[in-house]
């Protein structure tokens, strides 16, 4: 057994790791018999040593050199074998508690989109990096105007050929101007959206989420805002003792504009929308400024709109009960696993935008 071509040849044949590691305890282990020949080496003569220590050493060495090579390539032929045998089928459902969940922000713009969608209004986007024009100027805030400072906002360096430095935007109010620049009126759609100001406590973070609503036609008052509300508040909370108080207020796009509030209670301890007993904020709205109706190429004698905008972070926060905001962008599998949805939880009317 010590020939070494018998030891190639049980190394050749090996049919997988284990045979393998079989050979190599058998030649190269303790009690293997190449060990065996190193050590006979001890006993012999300076001449015999002389003549047999390279051939064993070299012996030792080639069937080392094969044993590696045998491994490696009955390691690919696994690989290959399992890439061909294993194949994953996307489709299968995963298996119960490792599958991922919805996050609230995207159930609640779902169920935003769902309302909505339901009173004829269309979903808009618009560029996270804006120009100036578009989130302030456009929108009635000139330069220098001191509406500006309101929003801790995040300015980019300025690229070469650039008059002002573009801005990470600070609300989905820019969506308006694009949308009646590309579809003219009348319009209805909501823009939801991901917007950044520089802020961050339990219930602000640099990165949060608005929807913002507009509306231009012909003959749009204040009655038309305040029904939009009602029905959109009432279908989102899923209750219909929504009470809604509009606070005179100002944003430099709206004339007049108006605070939104609503009514809350306690119930089981816990404070829900609905109900009188107390008042909190929830968005900010009002009659689109006739200058804005300007600035967005639409004659303001013709037409005129509404907007609104609200956090779509704190409607989560408010429907689902989570009372910080920081979690909600941390990425915490715990938190996910405990305030997502499930994938296939599609919001309808009949069965309840929250199901
Ligand atoms: N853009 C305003 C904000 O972020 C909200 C708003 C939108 C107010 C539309 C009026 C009309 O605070």
């Amino acid at each position: 057994m010590t020939d070494a071509e018998t030891m190639l040849d049980r190394i050749a044949a090996a049919e997988n790791l284990s045979e393998l590691e079989a050979v190599r305890v058998s030649a190269l282990g303790k009690a293997g018999s190449i060990t065996a020949l190193l050590k006979s080496l001890g006993s012999m003569d300076s001449e015999g040593r002389a003549s047999e220590a390279p051939r064993i050493h070299a012996l030792r060495e080639q069937v080392t050199q094969a044993i590696a090579e045998r491994k490696s390539t009955l390691e690919n032929a696994e690989l290959e074998r399992k890439l061909a045998t294993e194949a994953i089928d996307l489709s299968l459902p995963a298996p119960e508690g490792l599958s991922g969940t919805v996050h609230p922000v995207s159930q609640v713009m779902d169920e935003l989109a769902e309302i909505f969608a339901d009173l004829g209004f269309s979903v808009a986007e618009g560029p996270e990096i804006e120009t100036q024009w578009y989130n302030f100027s456009a929108l009635n805030m000139p330069e220098n105007h001191p509406a500006r400072a309101m929003q801790d906002t995040f300015y980019l360096e300025p690229r070469e050929g650039e008059d002002e430095p573009r801005v990470l935007r600070t609300h989905t109010s820019p969506v308006q101007i694009r949308a009646m620049e590309a579809h003219g009126a009348p319009v209805r759609l909501i823009a939801p959206g991901r917007v950044y100001r520089s802020d961050s406590d339990a219930t602000h973070t640099p990165m949060f989420h608005q929807i913002e609503g507009l509306v231009i036609d012909r003959a749009i008052t204040l009655g038309h805002l305040k029904w939009t509300l009602e029905t959109f508040l009432k279908a989102f909370f899923e209750r219909d003792d929504v009470v809604l108080r509009m606070r005179p207020s100002y944003f430099p796009f709206t004339e007049p504009s108006a605070e939104v509030d609503v009514g809350w209670s306690i119930e089981k301890g816990r404070r829900v929308v609905g109900g009188q007993q107390g008042w909190m904020e929830v968005l900010g709205s009002g009659m689109i400024h006739p200058r804005v109706i300007a600035n967005a190429g639409l004659d303001p004698a013709e037409w005129q709109g509404f907007a609104f905008g609200t956090g779509v972070d704190r409607l989560a926060m408010l429907k689902y009960g989570m009372d910080d905001l920081r979690p909600f962008f941390d990425g915490d599998i715990r938190w996910l696993k405990h305030y997502g949805f499930r994938a296939l939880d599609v919001p309808t009317l009949s069965g309840g935008v929250g199901a």
